[in-house]
């Protein structure tokens, strides 16, 4: 299974965000998580990060025909971005929405995502767990 990994602006800086919010790990530290933890499932995973919306949308389109399932942190964006829902909306592959910190228990701006109806499941709050608890859901789904 291929899995496209999407993170989303300001999480190449997380090494110097809030450590009690997001854990200290550098971007980098997370992917190579990320790649131990796939190949563990016998998941094929590829992780990206970009600040720019318009290239995360590119990729979202281009995973239309490559990928089996995403997995989705668009940091703020997924608050307010619309044009990133209706990217995702395009998908006919499951989607899991993946944040960090727990966006429900945070400022009330924070409380809303526009991504959440389209997602076949959500990681809150699980740190870089979240992540893997991403990747074991869809290989979980992969087996059904
Ligand atoms: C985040 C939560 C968002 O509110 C924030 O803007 C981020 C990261 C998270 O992973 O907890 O950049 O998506």
């Amino acid at each position: 299974m291929q899995v496209l990994v999407l993170n989303g602006a300001n999480l190449d800086q997380l090494s110097r965000r809030d450590p009690k919010i997001y854990g200290g790990l550098s971007l980098n530290e997370l992917e190579s998580q990320i790649y131990a933890w796939a190949h563990a499932l016998d998941l094929n995973a590829r992780c990206r990060q970009t600040n720019h919306e318009g290239e995360y949308i590119d990729w979202i389109h281009d995973a239309y025909d490559d990928v089996d399932a995403v997995i989705v942190n668009p940091g703020a964006w997924s608050h307010y971005s619309y044009a990133i829902r209706d990217a995702l909306e395009l998908l006919e592959v499951p989607i899991v929405e993946v944040h960090l910190s727990d966006i429900e228990h945070r400022e009330a701006w924070r409380r809303q995502s526009v991504v959440s109806e389209l997602a076949a499941h959500r990681v809150l709050g699980r740190g870089p767990d979240g992540y893997r608890e991403a990747l074991e859901f869809l290989a979980g789904e992969e087996r059904r």
